[in-house]
Parts: structure tokens; sequence; C-alpha cells
């Protein structure tokens, strides 16, 4: 890096962080802050370029709102088709290459290698997920026989199945409005043909939280103005809605696509899975959960629990420890891990934790006493990822890596720059980080935080 480089990074650096300051004071916290590890990171790893490119690459999934078949669903943690594109053409990748995502969640990454002719692989372990992916990456069937499915189903029929027990249903949906939906539900299940069912799947799927007493944004909770809005019509129109949705879009691509590249989908846990050895991998473009409290089952629980791919709480529970983890994990997961040995050594893993260890006691009422094994379980879950990812790509293929940074207990993390690290210890090659989005700390809202594209080569 040339000190012109360096200049223009280190002005960006205080530009970016120059709110915090006073707040990093008022917390009272005499741990690293954001400025200190980015200069650290540059003095050990100086020749990996650190670029301040707020909004050059649109990360955000609302892009994809528009765009067909990524608009079926809302999948607000999802990443822009336009990034996703960009990675592409920087990768130079092209119909011979095959592109990777072990986070796939509702498949941009592979929608968009299949708009492209590429070939590609995703991993959801989110069973869920899963069904609105397989949806979402099948483009062989025939319009005409998804139109007239939709004129045989039959929502003024009485209908006899139940909402789930496990869940609180009579306070999420009105007693009038659930009839719909369970009618909905019944048509659904009662299609024969699976290659046909899932796109009704979906459709229903994407029924279910506008037409409840809940908001996603992004968590889960009652929006007490809903009850009023909501009306018994509204399942069956949105129904469809997105059923017309569907077919317009299926329409599209089978105009403007010519042979379809093969897309090989697994329902698999990334940490585990061993990437088919006939799939060489040359590109991974993706992007994990990230070490907050984001919960990925409990925010898609209406979803999961519709479709019946949980059965109780214990289920949700299962799921929800065998992701990458969230704060939300059980404790019991938390206390067997901890008995584990450590599966690497990296000093600001190390440093970060300890950090937090003081924070826990000096807090009162604080959720979980735990935070030290969580934020050490979140980089060993990466690095086993890094680890199954390295196994199936061929040398000199490369990873564009999406994540954002914590403030955990007031002790700042910065996870692009650990991960980074991490990478290296599962044997990449670090190239460099691109800083492209602002975000606010979700517990003290004034402090910002980034999100990163951390890019390494096999
Ligand atoms: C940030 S989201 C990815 C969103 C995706 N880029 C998109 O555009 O839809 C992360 C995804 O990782 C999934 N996930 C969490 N732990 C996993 C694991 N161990 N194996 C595979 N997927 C996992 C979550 O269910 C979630 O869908």
């Amino acid at each position: 890096m040339t000190s012109e480089q360096d200049s223009s990074f280190i002005g960006d650096v205080g530009r970016f962080y120059s709110g915090n300051t006073d707040l990093w004071t008022s917390i009272g916290s005499h741990f690293k802050t954001p400025e200190t590890y980015l200069h650290e990171f540059q003095l050990r790893y100086p020749e990996v370029s650190i670029r301040f490119e707020l909004k050059r690459r649109g990360l955000n999934f609302a892009n994809n709102k528009a765009r067909p078949v990524h608009r079926w669903t809302d999948y607000l943690e999802g990443f822009s088709d336009s990034f996703v594109y960009d990675t592409m053409d920087d990768f130079g990748l092209g119909k011979d290459s095959v592109i990777l995502d072990p986070f796939t969640g509702s498949g941009t990454v592979n929608v968009c290698s299949m708009m492209r002719g590429i070939e590609s692989v995703g991993i959801e372990i989110n069973p869920t997920i899963f069904r609105v992916l397989k949806a979402k990456t099948a483009w062989e069937i025939s319009p005409e026989e998804i139109r007239n499915t939709m004129k045989s189903l039959d929502f003024t029929k009485e209908t006899s199945i139940d909402p789930p027990v496990f869940m609180k249903t009579d306070r999420q949906f009105r007693p009038d409005v659930l009839q719909i939906i369970l009618r909905i539900k019944e048509q659904v299940q009662q299609i024969e043909r699976p290659d046909l069912r899932i796109y009704f799947e979906l459709a229903f799927m994407t029924v279910l939280l506008p037409c409840s007493n809940l908001k996603r944004s992004p968590s889960i909770g009652y929006d007490k103005k809903k009850e009023t809005a909501v009306h018994v019509r509204l399942p069956v129109e949105l129904f469809e809605t997105k059923v017309g949705q569907i077919i317009e879009d299926i329409e599209q691509v089978q105009r403007i696509q010519g042979e379809l590249p093969p897309c090989h989908i697994y329902n698999e846990d990334s940490m585990e899975f061993a990437i088919p050895a006939e799939h060489t991998v040359d590109a991974v473009i993706t992007s994990p959960p990230y070490l907050n409290s984001f919960d990925y089952v409990g925010n898609y629980k209406l979803e999961i629990g519709w479709m019946e791919d949980a059965q109780s709480t214990a289920d949700f529970r299962e799921l929800r420890d065998r992701m990458i983890l969230c704060d939300n994990v059980s404790r019991k997961m938390i206390q067997e891990y901890e008995e584990q040995p450590d599966l690497f050594d990296l000093d600001w893993v190390t440093y970060v934790t300890r950090a937090t260890r003081p924070r826990m006691r000096e807090r009162l009422g604080i959720r979980r006493k735990d935070y030290h094994i969580l934020i050490r379980k979140y980089f060993e879950d990466i690095y086993r990822v890094l680890c199954r990812i390295h196994d199936s790509m061929r040398p000199g293929g490369k990873v564009a890596w999406v994540v954002g940074d914590s403030l955990i207990l007031d002790v700042y993390i910065p996870t692009d720059l650990i991960t980074m690290m991490v990478a290296e210890k599962a044997g990449f090659r670090p190239m460099g980080i691109e800083i492209d989005r602002v975000r606010r700390s979700g517990i003290r809202r004034s402090f910002v935080l980034r999100e990163s594209i951390v890019y390494f080569t096999r």
C-alpha cells in the first residue's frame, strides 16, 4: 500500500468514527476501539487493502424487491443481486465457473448464477428457508400447470385442519382470518405433485406475516395497528397475487434463458457438510449470520411452525442450537461447548472474550453470563465452515464474505477483521476489506458499526 493510500485510509477512519469518540468515553470503555483495531490490522497485514467504499455495492436486499424471482420472498437478511453480479464480474466468473454460497438463505447467489448461466451450489440449514430456495431455483415447470393448479383450488370449502398447537395462534391471528389461512393451507397440502406444490407452499408462507398481528422489523413482534388493518379477504388476495407473480417470472426467465445451468442445493449444516467432490468451487459469495442477537429461528417461527418443520418449541431450540450461533442459543448447549478444547489460538478472540468477563459481572440484570463462550463459539463455527469451503475450492479461487461487526456488553468486536484472521487459519490468503455500509448498534443506537466485504483467496 502506498503512503498516499495510507493517509486517505486514516482520514476515512477518523471521519467514519467521529461520532463514536464521545460515546466511547461515556461508556467508560478502556477496551480497544474500532479505530485501534483497524490501525493494528494494517500494521499486521500491510499488504491487505482496507477501503471505505460506502454504498458502492448496494448490499441491501431491498434492492431485490422488484427483480424477477428474487421478489418472491422478502428475506431481510439477504443481500442484493447487484452486489452478486458485481462480484461475479470482479472475480472474472463465467459459464465454466462454479459458485458456492454456504449460507444461501433465500438463494440470491443461486438465482443470480442461474440468470447468468453459471453452475452453483447452495447450502442452507433451515428447512423452511430451504423450501423457498427449492422453489426459487426450479424454473423448468410449465407455467400453464401452475395456472391450472391455481384454478383448481377452492378456498370456500370448510376446513378440518388445525393451526400449529404449540404456537400462540389465537394472539397472532384474528379468528376469521385464521379460518381462511387454514383453508389455503389445506388446499396447498392437497396438491399431489411435489414439483408443483413447492410454488404454492412458498406463496402460502408469504401470506402468513402480513395477515397476522405481527411485524418483522427486523425482529418479530406484535403490531397493535395491524389488527384492524387486516381483513378477511387479504389472505386469498395476497396468495393469488404471489402465484400470479411466480407464473409471470417463470414465463419471463423461460423466454430469455437458454439451457439452464446446474444448481445443486443442500439442506445441510455448512459446518459439517462435505461438499461433494464433483463440484470444484471457483468462488464463494456469501454472508453468514452476524455475531449478534438476531435469531433466525425466532424471527421466522411463523413460517417454520406453519410449514410443520418444527412440531414444538423444543424443535425450534434444536434448530437454533445447530445454526451459526446467535445469543439466543440454549445455555445447556453452551455449557457442553465450554468443555471442548479451543479449535485455534487467536489473540484478538482471546482479547474480546476476556474483555466481556468483567462486563458480565458489573452489569445488573443481563440476560446471560456466558458471552465469552458465545463469542469463541461464533468464530469457531465460522472456522469450521471455512475449512469445509477450503477443501472444496480450487487453488486461486476467491471468496467474498459479507459480515457486520458488533458491540456486545460495550465491548467492540471487529468481526470482519477477525474473520480474515480466521480465514488465514483455515488456509486462505487475505486479500482486502471493503467497508460498504454504516449500521447502528441495536443496544446503543448512536454507536456506529459497519458492514464489510472481506475478500480472501484459496
Ligand atoms: C445472512 S443469511 C444469508 C442470506 C442470503 N445471502 C440471501 O440473500 O438470502 C444467513 C443464512 O445462513 C443460514 N445458516 C445459519 N447457520 C447455518 C449453517 N450451520 N449451515 C448452513 N446455513 C446456515 C441461516 O439460516 C440464514 O438463512
